[in-house]
């Protein structure tokens, strides 16, 4: 068969985007044929950067050419990514943000802040725009977690508004009620207040433009989470917990708000940290410490997928504490966990996104 942009979309028309369960041409995946001769070259825009499937999608793309068209052909797919959003009308709040991702637990301490900041990195460093917010307005941990304790943001003056800009470091943006008021004043806040503080926190801040928001909320299942969800059009909750029953317990309870009717914010996934420990000296050794399958046993019972299992590492910790994330030490057994994870999560956005287009046509 002759090499035409006809015959090359007809073939690829019959490759299959695993997830989406459509094919590549149906989901305008497809773009900018250009054909030479033998050479085929075209575009193939995934729904992300960090899209895990990126190689075999390309290799099936070669593949329905050579069978379809021409086995001699020099296909040339380049793959290119354009993130997907849920969102229809962005006219509202954070017109920009395509994608906002809410990181929450039910119990306090299991890793939420450093799982969202780890994870905001990995996803920027596979070429995404990321921010990440700091909803804990009771106990902010940015600040520190970034190295960025003590630094103001930036105010910008538009008519009668005021735009707060946030900081920037390691290829992301970021802000923190903790860049704006003493962490002793924002821990004496209660309820109302906090809620309303949170509120203009919200619509203040100019993020601009950026694939994925990443917001790290205090612990527990409270008015914030209320506020925010009310507030901010959230694409969907990651849900961490350690493998320990009792946070377990609390993750199911967190679950569940999201999933409630006055929330109704897709959950995501269920994302295990501390999972286990390998000393560096002992490779051979695995301790879990905080006992097992805590993550798979509410994945299994909430049919919520499990999206990766970090382990107990000293350069989180120590990273958390010096304001270097440890995903960007590449000698940390954390590092390739959270690129898995942000690969994953990534994937399960693009399908909330387009099963949630896909509703909308039908
Ligand atoms: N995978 C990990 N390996 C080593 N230390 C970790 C890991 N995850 C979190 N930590 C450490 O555990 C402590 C609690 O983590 P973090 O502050 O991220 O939890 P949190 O759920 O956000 O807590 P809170 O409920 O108070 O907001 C921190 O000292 C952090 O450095
Ligand atoms: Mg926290």
């Amino acid at each position: 068969m002759s090499i035409t942009p006809e015959t090359v979309l007809a073939a690829l028309s019959q490759v299959e985007e695993p997830d989406l369960k459509k094919d590549l041409v149906t989901l305008n995946m497809i773009r900018n044929i250009q054909i030479s001769g033998k050479r085929v070259s075209f575009e193939v825009v995934l729904t992300t950067p960090a899209c895990p499937l990126k190689e075999m999608i390309k290799n099936a793309c070669i593949t329905a050419i050579h069978h379809l068209v021409d086995k001699e052909a020099e296909v040339e797919p380049i793959m290119t990514a354009e993130v997907t959003s849920h969102r229809q009308n962005r006219s509202e709040v954070l017109p920009g943000v395509k994608n906002i991702i809410a990181v929450a637990s039910g119990k306090g301490g299991v890793g939420k802040s450093s799982v969202a900041m780890n994870l905001a990195v990995a996803l920027s460093v596979a070429g995404s725009k990321v921010g990440l917010m700091d909803a804990d307005i009771y106990g902010p941990s940015l600040p520190l977690m970034s190295g960025l304790e003590g630094s103001t943001p930036l105010a910008r003056q538009d008519g009668g508004k005021q735009w707060i800009q946030p900081l920037e470091r390691f290829g992301i943006k970021l802000m923190s009620i903790g860049f704006l008021v003493p962490s002793t004043q924002a821990l004496v806040w209660r309820g109302p207040m906090a809620s309303k503080a949170l509120g203009q926190f919200i619509t203040d801040v100019e993020w601009g433009e950026l694939d994925y928001l990443i917001v790290d909320l205090p612990p527990g299942t409270g008015d914030i989470h209320l506020t925010l969800t009310q507030q901010l059009p959230v694409t969907g909750a990651l849900i961490v917990t350690t493998p320990q029953p009792v946070a377990v317990a609390d993750a199911r309870k967190g679950l569940a708000m999201f999933q409630h009717a006055s929330f109704q914010v897709p959950v995501l996934g269920i994302i295990e940290n501390m999972s286990w420990f390998i000393p560096s000296d002992n490779p051979e050794k695995k301790y879990t410490l905080f006992g097992e399958g805590g993550g798979l046993l509410l994945s299994i019972e909430s049919g919520v997928p499990l999206l990766g299992q970090i382990p107990l590492t000293e350069s989180i910790r120590v990273g958390g504490d010096i304001g270097m994330p440890g995903v960007l030490d590449a000698d940390s057994p954390a590092a390739p966990a959270f690129h898995k994870l942000a690969s994953a999560v990534a994937q399960q956005v693009a399908i909330v996104n387009a099963n949630a287009s896909s509703a909308k046509v039908n």
